[in-house]
């Protein structure tokens, strides 16, 4: 492990990063993007369980305030010492009959809340119309993998930590772990499925508005857990169809031949980019690299700035990432910058 993986180098960028965030100024894409919200949801396989969270938190609520309400009134109405002899605890003024009505309800609500729970879960765990699409997704330290799967095996592709989606249509996702455990969840769309070495999960995903909903991965996979985003751009049949078609080509071809040579000689043992000699599967599909928002997991603005000081030093920007400092020249670090920017 490198020096940059020291945990209090580590430790003094998070709260770097923390501090910049709560004013405002963080370069990265943490500080202006909307939270991770759970509570206001957009899509079928979501909003049963927001509203079951609302609901149990509402009856959590309640019950709070009559059981502080009634332990209030007890220590108010504080029996005297004249009521009963020292060392008698006996509920007076028939008080029994008060925790058998106390047991009986909290009975019958905690009973209407695990019936509510298993009657969501179940509602959720299939699409109610059957899914038209299926999307492969595997977690990596620290990325996902995305796969769209076709009939037609010259329609299937790979992309990375950017799904795109038509709305109102149900989607099948096939969750695999590619190294450790790790956690899918797009908060606004669906609840959490782990992805699991050896085992393949089940989830499905649905988005009634247009829009991006951020996801994160939320099972603890090492130093960059909380670097590992991922984001679901929702957008009309149309854009989707047009988005799939761009996609499924294969990179378009830059005029750059020193670029060429210098990504297929860098990035291509690692890398794949459809149309040129890169065929490498450990990292991220960069066929269309440039076409994403972000870069490194949903951690950076995919631009011009940040792309070269990603292929520059990725270790700096992510300590633990497998990327290793490619130590190239400032000259071909800005011819390589230039090419990658026009994988489109
Ligand atoms: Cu992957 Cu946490």
């Amino acid at each position: 492990m490198s020096s940059n993986a020291d945990p209090l180098r580590v430790l003094w960028r998070s709260l770097r990063l923390y501090v910049l965030c709560m004013f405002g100024q963080a370069s990265t894409a943490l500080a202006s993007e909307p939270p991770l919200d759970y509570l206001h949801t957009n899509g079928p396989a979501a909003d049963p369980v927001a509203h079951l969270a609302w609901g149990l938190g509402a009856i959590s609520v309640l019950v709070t305030v009559v059981v502080t309400g009634l332990l209030v009134g007890a220590i108010w109405h504080k029996r005297t010492p004249s009521d009963a002899p020292k060392g008698d605890i006996r509920p007076r003024n028939n008080g029994l009959a008060f925790v058998y009505i106390g047991v009986g309800i909290s009975i019958v609500i905690l009973f209407a809340c695990t019936a509510w729970t298993i009657e969501t879960l179940a509602g959720v765990a299939r699409p109610a119309a059957a899914d038209r699409m299926t999307i492969e997704i595997t977690g990596h330290q620290w990325w996902w993998e995305v796969r769209y799967l076709s009939p037609n095996s010259e329609d299937v592709f790979l992309t990375a930590n950017e799904l795109h989606i038509p709305i109102d249509t149900p989607v099948h996702l096939v969750l695999y772990g590619g190294d450790v455990i790790h956690s899918f969840w797009v908060p606004k769309l669906a609840g959490k499925t782990d992805t699991i070495p050896g085992q393949t999960n089940d989830a499905w995903i649905e988005a009634t508005t247009p829009g991006v909903y951020r996801g994160q991965c939320t099972e603890y996979c090492g130093l960059q857990h909380a670097h590992m985003g991922v984001r679901v751009v929702a957008e009309s049949p149309t854009e989707f169809a047009a988005w799939r078609a761009h996609q499924i080509a294969p990179a378009t071809a830059s005029t750059s031949v020193q670029g060429e040579r210098l990504f297929v000689a860098h990035c291509g043992a690692c890398h794949t980019a459809r149309g040129l000699k890169a065929g490498g599967l450990v990292g991220p599909d960069l066929t269309h690299v440039a076409s994403r928002q972000m870069i490194a997991a949903d951690m950076l603005y995919n631009n011009r700035e940040n792309l070269r000081r990603w292929i520059s030093d990725a270790p700096r920007e992510k300590p633990g990432t497998q990327m290793p400092n490619m130590n190239l020249s400032a000259q071909d670090l800005d011819a390589l910058t230039d090419f990658v920017v026009t994988l489109r």
